[in-house]
Formats: structure tokens, sequence, C-alpha cells
């Protein structure tokens, strides 16, 4: 079978990921089984009617739902975007966060082993402390927050499936966040802003943010080159969330003064963050070709979309 024909199953469609993969995979010709949580909210009627993508509901708390749908479709490839993202939640609810990022990975683990399907599963950064930084794949992981853990969890499992297995490991992704309900630092910055809100950003946190865009297009070249273990795909930009927001602000001629940076200590959330993760993407940029974005460039490919549809 051609690359071009096979049929992949995404779960988390209705998601920042999911609603850029998604598009992306149809365009570069597969067949896709788009899944999320409830009715779609994030494909164009469109491009459902160009006739290579149907939209399935999936609930990954589901685990016979999970087992039935996968084998019933029998895709070639999985790529499992779908989790619990929120941080602070899976600190303060690790029984779902638990059953929505290990248990249903491992359904659909048991699922693809049975179609004999590959797998891409999306991870995280927050599986590294960030005491150190700029992250390789091999280096070593060590949560400081149940999300971090849970996602580890889960990674560990894939690892020791009989599947054709890879790992997507990504930082704090931004983009164009309208097609789905969460909103990203960017467009945060943007809102509260142009709201007038004085803002308090971390900055002394360290991250190489990525953009949507050059994560799907990365995870896309891990199933057309048939990638196996795993892959760190972020921006090659090193910045703060102070910084970000301060371009975010500066790109949408905002003013920078309502926005004063702090450390990450004047915040009591529920879930410690790593201080210092980012990744190197050397791997990436070798075995798949992989060339993210520029971060300046980046925040304008982003909005410029936003832009049309928003009138911001
Ligand atoms: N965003 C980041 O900064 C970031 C950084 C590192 C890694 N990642 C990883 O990247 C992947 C994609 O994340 P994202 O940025 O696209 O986050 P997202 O926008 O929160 O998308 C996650 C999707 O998972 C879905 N989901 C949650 N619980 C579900 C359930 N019980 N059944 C079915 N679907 C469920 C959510 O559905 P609803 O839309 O209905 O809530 C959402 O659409 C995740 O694996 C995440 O861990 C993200």
């Amino acid at each position: 079978m051609s690359d071009q024909k096979k049929k992949i199953l995404v779960t988390g469609a209705n998601g920042l990921l999911g609603s850029s993969l998604v598009p992306l995979l149809v365009w570069r010709g597969f067949d896709v089984v788009a899944t999320g949580r409830g009715e779609n909210r994030v494909l164009d009627p469109q491009l459902i009617r160009s006739g290579n993508i149907q939209y399935v509901p999936l609930d990954l708390l589901d685990g016979v739902d999970i087992e039935k749908k996968i084998i019933s479709m029998a895709p070639d490839q999985i790529v499992h975007a779908g989790a619990q993202t929120q941080v602070d939640f899976c600190e303060q609810n690790p029984v779902e966060c638990w059953n929505t990022n290990v248990t249903a990975t491992r359904f659909i683990i048991s699922a693809a082993e049975k179609v004999n399907a590959g797998l891409v599963y999306v991870s995280t950064d927050f599986v590294f402390s960030g005491e150190k930084g700029m992250y390789r794949e091999e280096d070593d992981p060590g949560p400081v927050n149940y999300y971090g853990s849970s996602k580890l969890a889960a990674e560990k499992s894939v690892m020791g499936s009989c599947l054709n297995w890879s790992i997507a490991r990504t930082v704090l992704v931004y983009g164009n966040s309208k097609l789905s309900h969460r909103t990203n630092i960017l467009t945060w910055v943007r809102d509260e802003l142009t709201r007038g809100k004085s803002i308090k950003v971390v900055n002394d946190q360290v991250r190489t943010p990525t953009f949507v865009n050059d994560l799907a297009e990365g995870i896309c070249l891990m199933i057309e080159k048939n990638a196996s273990g795993i892959f760190h795909l972020s921006g090659k930009d090193v910045l703060t969330p102070y910084e970000m927001a301060i371009a975010a602000a500066e790109y949408f001629s905002l003013d920078t003064s309502l926005i004063t940076p702090v450390d990450a200590s004047t915040f009591s959330q529920p879930a410690k963050r790593p201080l210092k993760t980012g990744f190197n993407i050397d791997k990436a940029k070798r075995e798949l070709g992989y060339s993210p974005t520029a971060f300046s460039l980046a925040i304008s490919k982003a909005f410029n979309v936003l832009r049309s549809t928003f009138n911001v």
C-alpha cells in the first residue's frame, strides 16, 4: 500500500493540534478518520464533503467504544493527540486525568495491536523536570506534576507495546485557536490587552514554543517517513512566556506596559511547572527534514488568519 492511501485515525480532532493536523493529513492525500469528544466542532463542512475524511465521536473515557471503533475503522496508523491537557485540572482530578491520558492510551494500544496499526503518540516537555533545559530525546524524564506523570506513564505503555510506535513530544503550542475552544498564550495576551486589562506573565520559565502548523507538519513527516522512536518537535526560538507576550502585544500594536514580568513563584497554582524546558530538535531536523518557523514569522502567519476572521 502506498503512503498516500493510508488511513489515519486521529484522536483529539477538536483540539488545537487536531484542528490543524486533520486538514493537513487530508491535503496530503491520506484517508482520515477524525475523532473527538462529542460532535465535530472544528472541521470545515467543505473539507468533510471532500470525501477523504469522516468524523466519528469517540470518548476517551469509554474503553469499550475505543476498541470497537478502532477495530471497525481498521486504520493503518493512529495519531493519538487527545488528552486531558489542563495541567491544574490534572493535579486536582488525578483519577480523570489518569483515565483520559493513561488508561485510554492503553485501550488504543490494545486495539491498534488487533488491527496492526502504527501509533504516533503526542507527548510533552512536561515529562521533564525543568532543571536542565534544551532536552534531547534520550534525556531522563522526571515530571514535576501529575499531568507530566500521566503523559510519561502513557509513553511507557506505548514504548512497551508490540506496535510500530513513535512519540512526538512538543512544547507550549500556539496558533489559530479560533478552531478549538482552547486559548493559547498569544490569543490570551491579545484578548486581555484588547480589554485594557493588566497581566502578569512569567519571565523565569524557558520554553521553545511550537507553532501548531509546524507540529502538524512534523507529525505528517513522521508518518510519511515511517519514523519510529521518540522525536522532539518544537520551535527553534528559546523564549520566556513574558517575551512571547511582548511579541504578541507588539504584533497587535497593543500596550506592552500592561504586561508585568514576574517569577513563577508569584503564582500559587495547584500544579508545579518545570522551570526550564525547551527542546533540542536536531534529530527531527536530521531524520525528518523538520524545519520549524521562526517565532516572529509564525506569529504573523497564525494571526493573519485570525485577522481576516475576527477583524482584529
Ligand atoms: N497545547 C500545548 O501547549 C501542548 C504542549 C505539549 C504537549 N501537548 C500535547 O499535544 C496533544 C494535543 O494537545 P492540544 O494542544 O491539541 O490540546 P487541546 O486543545 O486541549 O486538545 C486536546 C483534545 O483532547 C480532547 N479530549 C479530552 N478529553 C477527552 C475525552 N474524554 N474524550 C475525547 N477527547 C477528549 C479534548 O476535547 P474537547 O475539545 O472536547 O475538550 C481536546 O479536543 C496532547 O496530547 C497534549 O498533551 C500540548
